[in-house]
């Protein structure tokens, strides 16, 4: 690891960009994770416990409260930028586990980790939050931070926050190294670049942290719980089905820049494959490959904003927060969330 400050000496394009992204900070050790520097003090009855996240001089402490019965510990990581929301993890006896409560940007506060049990705790431990197992926490880990696991060994203490250059393009040292002695072109076999994948390659290779097709069907994560893995939602729709790289991941998004939240700026991507018919003519255009084109449109509703209706946004109650839905579809109204 040679560490994207390193990287940004030669290529301050990306890195003056990517650097501010959620995926930069996808995790951070808590005493530096802003939302906990915000609020110094988090608490959230939940009968009969009481929690409390508390700020104090090297960092925060997560506590819970039964009758005269309690328990705390120093909050050691901090899981997602909140974008949404944030979830802590701390260590116990050597044992890594996972908050009970999480942090929701849209109540900017506590409420039950998204996944945990909403069932009264058995006991004050329990209550605390949940033990993650080893895979769970090398997996929990390896997709937060970079560098946590070197020559198969778990090593958190050693990770990196956040989702580095790395972590996507490969260990760096043999490329710097080449780029310095001036061989270029050894220097670019000696990374990866993600642009010269396959469609289902280049969506394998969001998914091995967004979650592949296979991921999701393996773990049988179904009904709006599922919304959240984009290459599974995508790889749902007609569009992929019959697509091409006009539909990757990396056609809509940059992986080094923020998100782009004006919906008009997507109607490019669509129309890269959905054509605009000659205007006046009259009902349905000709088809176009398996393609329909309609008068002056490739839409008969709308020539604009078209991932506003095709690409609806869905609530996950537990996250607080709505997510879009990557099944680019015809939404029909009342008609229930497909799977
Ligand atoms: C000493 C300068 C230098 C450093 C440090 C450096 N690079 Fe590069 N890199 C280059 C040059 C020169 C090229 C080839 C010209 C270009 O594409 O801009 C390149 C090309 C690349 C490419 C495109 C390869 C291709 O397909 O042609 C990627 C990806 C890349 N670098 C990633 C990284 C990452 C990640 C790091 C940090 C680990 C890094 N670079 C550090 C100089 C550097
Ligand atoms: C090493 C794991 C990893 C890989 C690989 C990865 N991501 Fe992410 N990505 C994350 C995590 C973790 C988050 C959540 C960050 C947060 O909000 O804390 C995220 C968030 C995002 C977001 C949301 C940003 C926002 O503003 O909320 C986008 C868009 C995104 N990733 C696109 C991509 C694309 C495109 C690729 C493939 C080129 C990719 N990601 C590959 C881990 C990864
Ligand atoms: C397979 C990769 C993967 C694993 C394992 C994983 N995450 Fe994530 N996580 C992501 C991606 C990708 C996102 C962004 C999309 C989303 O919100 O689902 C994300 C989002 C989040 C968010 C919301 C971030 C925000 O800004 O709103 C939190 C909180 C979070 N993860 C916590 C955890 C914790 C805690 C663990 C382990 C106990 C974990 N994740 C395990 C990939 C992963
Ligand atoms: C989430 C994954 C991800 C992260 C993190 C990431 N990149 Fe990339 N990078 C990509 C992808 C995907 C491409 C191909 C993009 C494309 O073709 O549109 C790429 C392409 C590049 C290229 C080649 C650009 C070109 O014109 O071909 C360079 C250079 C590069 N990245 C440098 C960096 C540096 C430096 C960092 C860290 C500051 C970084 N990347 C972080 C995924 C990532
Ligand atoms: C056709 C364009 C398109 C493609 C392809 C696409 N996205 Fe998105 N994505 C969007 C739009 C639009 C948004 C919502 C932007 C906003 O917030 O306004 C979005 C939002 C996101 C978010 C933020 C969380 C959310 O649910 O709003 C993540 C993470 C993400 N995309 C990941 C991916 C990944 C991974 C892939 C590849 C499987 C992918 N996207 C492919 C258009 C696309
Ligand atoms: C790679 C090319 C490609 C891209 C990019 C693309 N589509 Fe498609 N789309 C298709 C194909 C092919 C079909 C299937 C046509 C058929 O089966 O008759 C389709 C079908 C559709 C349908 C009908 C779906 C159904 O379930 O009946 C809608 C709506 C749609 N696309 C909207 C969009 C929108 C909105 C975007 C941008 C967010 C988009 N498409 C991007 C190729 C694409
Ligand atoms: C206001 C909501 C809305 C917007 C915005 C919108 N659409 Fe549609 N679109 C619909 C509806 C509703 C239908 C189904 C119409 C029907 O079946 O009569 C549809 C149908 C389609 C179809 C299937 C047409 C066919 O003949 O099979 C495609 C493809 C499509 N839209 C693409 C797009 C594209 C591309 C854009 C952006 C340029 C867009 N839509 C914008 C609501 C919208």
């Amino acid at each position: 690891m040679v560490g994207s400050s390193e990287c940004a000496k030669c290529h301050s394009a990306e890195a003056a960009t990517q650097l501010d992204t959620p995926m930069a900070h996808a995790s951070t050790p808590a005493p530096h994770a802003q939302i906990l520097l915000e609020h110094a003090r988090l608490s959230l009855e939940r009968a009969p416990y009481t929690y409390e996240i508390i700020r104090g001089d090297g960092g925060s402490s997560y506590s819970v409260r039964h009758a005269s019965d309690a328990i705390s510990e120093q909050l050691a990581w901090a899981f997602g930028v909140a974008h949404k929301g944030q979830t802590y993890v701390y260590q116990r006896k050597g044992l890594f586990y996972e908050s009970r409560l999480s942090f929701y940007k849209s109540l900017e506060g506590l409420d039950l980790t998204t996944g945990h049990s909403s069932a009264t705790p058995d006991d004050i431990e329990a209550a605390l939050g949940l033990r993650l197992a080893d895979d769970e926490a090398r997996r929990c880990f390896g997709c937060h931070t970079s560098g946590s696991t070197l020559a198969g060994k778990f090593d958190p203490a050693g990770a990196t926050p956040g989702v580095t250059c790395e972590q996507c393009h490969g260990a760096g040292t043999k490329h710097v190294a080449a780029m310095k002695a001036g061989k270029i072109e050894e220097g670019r076999r000696a990374v990866l670049n993600p642009r010269h994948l396959n469609p289902v390659a280049s969506v394998d290779f969001c998914g091995a942290c967004h979650r592949t097709w296979a991921d999701v069907l393996q773990a049988g994560t179904t009904g709006v719980a599922n919304v959240r893995f984009q290459p599974y939602r995508l790889g749902n729709s007609r569009c992929w089905r019959q697509g091409d790289a006009r539909l990757t991941c990396i056609a809509c998004h940059n992986p080094h820049q923020q998100l782009v939240q004006d919906a008009a700026s997507y109607d490019q991507k669509c129309l890269a494959c959905h054509i605009t018919e000659r205007s006046g003519e009259k009902g349905a255009g000709p088809k176009v490959g398996n393609l329909r084109s309609h008068p002056g449109s490739a839409c008969p509703v709308s020539m604009e904003k078209c991932v506003t209706c095709h690409m609806p946004q869905v609530e996950i109650p537990s996250m607080h927060a709505t997510f879009t839905d990557h099944r680019i579809r015809i939404v029909q109204a009342n008609a229930p969330y497909p799977n």
